[in-house]
């Protein structure tokens, strides 16, 4: 059997691992098989314009640690409905068969989509046309119910605990309530699992609606303990009881236009007249997947990886590779895409918080509050 040449891309949002895996598909494809690696820019618009870069150990060099993509990143371009200008006219079409014929003439036999659902589904569909497809999971929000978890998650988990507990001084010397946005979109995992190790007083998730009057209770409870300060965490895609997500803008030409944000603003601005402090927000934003991948992320990254390099060497086509039962095992695309979104919610429909879940009771018995009563 000849030289393999395998291709990488990364679709979707970045994720702190992306990386990792790389760097680990690299040593592990050529430790396993003869092969050449190659990896599309900027996801599938790569692809389409057959715009790639080698894959070696020089050009992976000193990116393990790394967060981002050096392949980069796009949550906008789905080649089975692209923009594509005709005539000087935008028009959406399915431009697959150009990418097909791209990988055809670059002689590549198999395609790595590491992306969340969006990116998956096209994965799938690629596969559906022949391709020889495996998905990597990723994103940062870890809501994927196809996989046991997902890297970016625990970088996501420590930046916001660390901040948490930087605002813990300030909010204390200034007798303040600060309310802090974390990203996560309609899941609360990232919220919950800082809020717990990052002592928040208030954990808001989408996933349990809450009420400003709960909020005020605790600011009351704790100021006659003597704690004249309060920390409340709330995830982008909160909703108060019978209202609605708070949406910050609409990326028309993105397939998952909506992007959450300005809760903790509207919380803020409602809460200030109640309480006897100053209510301030901060919303930590993209700091959340910046920087560097933490120790468990590069290593969950490159059980992702290495498990990817088997499947390419075992001809375990049309499949994404999943962590079960806390083992590296695969599953097929088939069975996990669903949402069609390049926004990275879902794979397998979305994984969110249980409410009367294990890690809800353990915040609960620490005296968080859900501000739910
Ligand atoms: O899905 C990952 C995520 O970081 C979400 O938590 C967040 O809502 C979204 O991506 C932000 O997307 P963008 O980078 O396009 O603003």
């Amino acid at each position: 059997m000849g030289k393999k040449k395998i291709a990488i891309l990364t679709g979707g949002g970045d994720a702190p691992g992306l990386n990792a895996v790389i760097y680990t598909m690299v040593r592990a494809c050529q430790g396993m098989m003869d092969c050449e690696l190659v990896g599309y820019k900027f996801g599938y618009r790569g692809l389409y314009n057959n715009d790639f870069m080698p894959l070696d150990r020089n050009t992976t060099s000193g990116i393990l640690h790394k967060g981002g993509s050096i392949l980069y990143n796009s949550n906008k371009d789905n080649l089975f409905d692209y923009t594509v200008v005709e005539n000087g006219v935008s028009v959406r079409k399915d431009v697959s068969d150009v990418a097909i014929e791209n990988m055809k003439k670059e002689g590549v036999d198999v395609l790595v989509v590491l992306g969340g659902d969006g990116t998956l589904t096209s994965a799938r569909d690629f596969a559906r046309k022949g391709v020889q497809v495996i998905g990597v999971p990723k994103t940062i929000d870890n809501d994927l119910t196809a996989t046991e978890a997902t890297f970016g998650f625990d970088t996501a988990v420590n930046i916001v605990t660390d901040n948490l507990g930087r605002l813990h001084t300030t909010a204390e010397s200034h007798h303040r309530v600060l309310v802090v946005e974390v990203m996560g979109r309609s899941a609360g995992w990232i919220c919950l699992h800082a809020g717990i190790a990052g002592s928040a007083d208030v954990v808001l998730i989408p996933e349990i609606p809450y009420s400003i009057q709960g909020i005020v209770d605790k600011v009351a409870e704790r100021e006659s303990h003597g704690k004249p300060f309060t920390i409340v965490a709330v995830t982008e895609g909160a909703v108060e009881k019978e209202g609605t997500a708070v949406i910050g803008k609409i990326v028309e030409d993105s397939p998952d236009s909506v992007r959450f944000g300005g809760v903790a603003a509207q919380i803020a601005n409602k809460l200030e007249p109640l309480v006897r402090h100053e209510v301030r927000h901060c919303v930590l934003g993209h700091i959340q997947r910046g920087g560097d991948t933490s120790p468990a992320d590069r290593i969950l990254s490159a059980r992702y990886g290495v498990k990817a390099a088997e499947m390419i060497r075992d001809g375990q086509f049309g499949n994404m590779v999943c962590l079960r039962d806390g083992h590296m095992d695969f599953i097929k695309l088939e069975e996990v895409v669903g949402g069609g979104s390049m926004g990275e919610t879902s794979a397998g429909g979305a994984k969110t918080v249980d409410p009367n879940g294990e890690m809800v009771r353990v915040a609960k018995a620490m005296g968080i509050s859900f501000a739910d009563a």
